[in-house]
């Protein structure tokens, strides 16, 4: 099973976009085990997006994140990480294709309402960023027997 950080951004949860985000990963059958309304500082969005540092849009993307709260998530599934990234669309709204979240939410190139984890290494990185020990939690789902079939001994 993989752990993603998903994150809400001000746009989504200022608009009311919230609930029915959330409503897709659970409705795909994806596991929340981790989740916080909180503002982001300028020093941890400057940790999150180090690797965007050099980028021209930096500056404006650092002061979209940090000007109004988000929700960040960890959602795991199987193959949680890529089945996120195809949910959330391309990066770009005015780009991204309907049926996913920045496809049918959102127009905007700046505010695309969403962030997901692109790789493990970036999942593990980013949700240690996010969380602390102990805020991401595992536990069984009561209808997980019909999420994924078990009968060869791995989720399929
Ligand atoms: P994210 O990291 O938010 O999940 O999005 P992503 O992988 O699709 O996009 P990435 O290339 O990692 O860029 C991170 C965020 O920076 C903003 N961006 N602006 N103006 C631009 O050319 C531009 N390119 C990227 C977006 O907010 C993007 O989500
Ligand atoms: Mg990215």
């Amino acid at each position: 099973m993989e752990t993603t950080l998903i994150i809400l951004k001000p746009d989504a949860v200022q608009r009311g976009l919230m609930g029915r985000i959330i409503s897709r990963f659970e409705d795909k059958g994806l596991q929340i085990v981790g989740c916080k309304l909180m503002q982001i500082s300028q020093d941890l969005a400057a940790q999150h997006y180090k690797d965007h540092a050099s980028k021209p849009f930096y500056a404006g993307l650092v002061r979209f994140m940090t000007s109004s709260p988000v929700l960040v998530m960890a959602i795991r599934g199987n193959g949680a990480i890529a089945i996120c990234r195809g949910m959330m669309g391309a990066t770009f709204g005015s780009k991204a294709a309907g049926g996913t979240i920045r496809g049918d939410f959102g127009v905007s190139n700046s505010f695309n309402l969403i962030h997901g984890s692109d790789g493990p290494e970036a999942a593990t990185r980013e949700l240690s960023l996010f969380f602390k020990s102990g805020e991401v939690l595992d536990f069984q789902r009561a209808g997980e027997a019909w999420i994924y079939d078990m009968s060869g001994g791995k989720p399929e």
